[in-house]
């Protein structure tokens, strides 16, 4: 079985669902298995603040299922175009793997949820990469051969699933954008699937 982790935060929910997305892209890859795993909020001072088992959704990922998958799908609400604390200090936690090699030649992606159509998109996936590269990690984009990467009015990018949401949070994750997160979490599966 091909293990893919889907890490994700988010705040209002659009992140989590292109996570949903991209699972459901993952698991349309005969003997691939996603695990959607949430990220806690940190502190101002970066220190988990939430119980240890959220009240609803995902259960939290541990730096154990970060270091055992085989393939890592990376998703953050746009913050300032950048990824948000709780997923930057889950990276930063992840030390351990990074010495000893444990993500190194995975194949990993990224994915992100921005309010506005120019404030960052781009930017934050591209944040996003920057750890995991450190990582040894394999990173997959998205190429042109998917249509939605022409046509999309909204969110979806080479470098990964997105969506836009509007100023009011209330823009629904449309077809390009689906189709997109579907078509990452495919090519991670069939990717990691290749490499073990
Ligand atoms: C601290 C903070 C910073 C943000 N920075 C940006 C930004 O730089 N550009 C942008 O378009 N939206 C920004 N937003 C809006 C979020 O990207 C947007 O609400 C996101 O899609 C929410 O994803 P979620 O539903 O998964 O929580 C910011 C929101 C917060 C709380």
């Amino acid at each position: 079985m091909i293990n893919i982790l889907v890490v994700y935060f988010s705040e209002h929910g659009k992140t989590r669902q292109l996570a949903h997305w991209i699972a459901e892209g993952v698991e349309r890859i005969e003997g691939a298995q996603a695990n959607v795993r949430a990220l806690p909020k940190v502190s101002a001072v970066s220190e988990q603040v939430e119980p240890e088992i959220p009240e609803q959704g995902a259960i939290y990922a541990t730096q154990q299922e970060l270091a055992e998958c085989d393939g890592l799908a990376l998703g953050s609400p746009t913050y300032f175009g950048n990824m948000a604390a709780p997923v930057k200090y889950f990276l930063d936690q992840s030390a351990g793997a990074w010495v000893q090699g444990q993500l190194a030649n995975k194949p990993a992606c990224v994915f992100t949820s921005t309010s506005s159509m120019h404030g960052g998109h781009e930017s934050t996936l591209l944040s996003m990469m920057i750890p995991l590269m450190h990582h040894g990690m394999l990173m997959l984009g998205l190429p042109y051969s998917n249509a939605s990467l022409n046509t999309t009015q909204q969110g979806g990018t080479p470098y990964g699933a997105g969506h836009i949401t509007g100023p009011n949070h209330d823009n629904p994750i449309n077809e390009d954008e689906k189709s997109l997160a579907i078509a990452l979490g495919e090519r991670l599966a069939k990717t990691a699937k290749k490499l073990k």
